[in-house]
């Protein structure tokens, strides 16, 4: 086995473990232990418990690696590997009793700050969807067994979606990149949960998907599981990794898509 099969296979496991715990405390009650930035920005007890019981697991694999959770922050370890999670992505879906909320765990290399990071492998679990994501550099992005391909052509227009951010400054621009997104759309989405809309692009469920100003934890399982399927994503303008506008979509709607976004935009390619 090599590295990335064996940080994937481990990604699955705990991502498994963590989606039955998040579906069990639902099942529970959810109550919003808190709103961070704006009231879509929230955190329940369950995110936090669900990342605790993420970090402990991978903590007591694999001591040597470094860690970052949208709940509970983290740093560098000594081997060289960086687990990068989101708990629970979708958390007002998952708030409210809606199936698009998922586990995510994605396994990085490379230096501290994201712009350099190499994705090795990663998984997404949608506990309501019943449903198991998983890639690993250079081997395939698969649905459980089955291997992902992202779709080869919308000859009648791309299914696109997007998501708004957290930041109210960017909702007026996030409207009229809409606007001009829509004439060439079949149709658009926004379902709630970034993961999994990657994993959908990657499973060919979308054509394409975009959103400005995501975190490093909501994208970066996602990212390879639609790389490793055969798309592109990239983000617009010369910065990446959640900073300005990210773009992943299948080869035959990723320019038609960037150039709507943003007329004359370089893209930059990074997965
Ligand atoms: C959010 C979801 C949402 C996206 C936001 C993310 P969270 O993650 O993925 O779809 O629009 O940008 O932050 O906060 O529910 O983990």
């Amino acid at each position: 086995m090599t590295l990335e099969l064996d940080l994937r296979d481990l990604a699955i496991d705990i991502a498994r473990e963590a989606g039955a715990l998040a579906h069990r405390r639902r099942e529970e009650g959810v109550a919003i232990a808190a709103s961070k930035s704006t009231l879509a920005d929230i955190v329940t007890e369950a995110d936090r418990e669900v990342e605790a019981l993420i970090r402990a697991r991978l903590a007591a694999e694999r001591p040597g690696d470094g860690f970052l959770g949208e709940e509970s922050g983290g740093g560098a370890g000594e081997s060289g590997v960086t687990w990068v999670v989101d708990p629970i992505d979708g958390t007002v879906n998952y708030a409210f009793g809606q199936p698009s909320y998922g586990v995510s765990i994605a396994a990085v290399t490379g230096p501290a700050d994201p712009g350099g990071w190499r994705l090795e492998a990663g998984a997404v679990v949608a506990p309501a969807l019943g449903e198991v994501y998983s890639a690993a550099r250079g081997h395939g992005a698969f649905l459980g067994e089955r291997r992902l391909a992202v779709t080869e052509e919308a000859p009648a227009g791309a299914l696109v979606a997007t998501g708004f951010g957290y930041d109210p400054a960017t909702h007026a621009a996030t409207l009229d990149e809409i606007r001009g997104v829509m004439p060439l759309a079949r149709d658009l989405r926004r379902a709630g949960a970034a993961s999994l809309d990657l994993a959908f692009v990657a499973a060919g469920r979308l054509d394409a998907y975009f959103e400005r100003g995501l975190k490093p934890w909501d994208l970066a399982a996602g990212a390879l599981l639609v790389a490793e399927a055969g798309g592109r994503v990239g983000w617009l303008d010369a910065d990446a990794w959640g900073r300005t506008m990210m773009i992943a979509a299948a080869e035959h709607a990723y320019d038609a898509l960037a150039a709507a976004l943003r007329p004359g935009a370089t893209s930059r390619a990074q997965v």
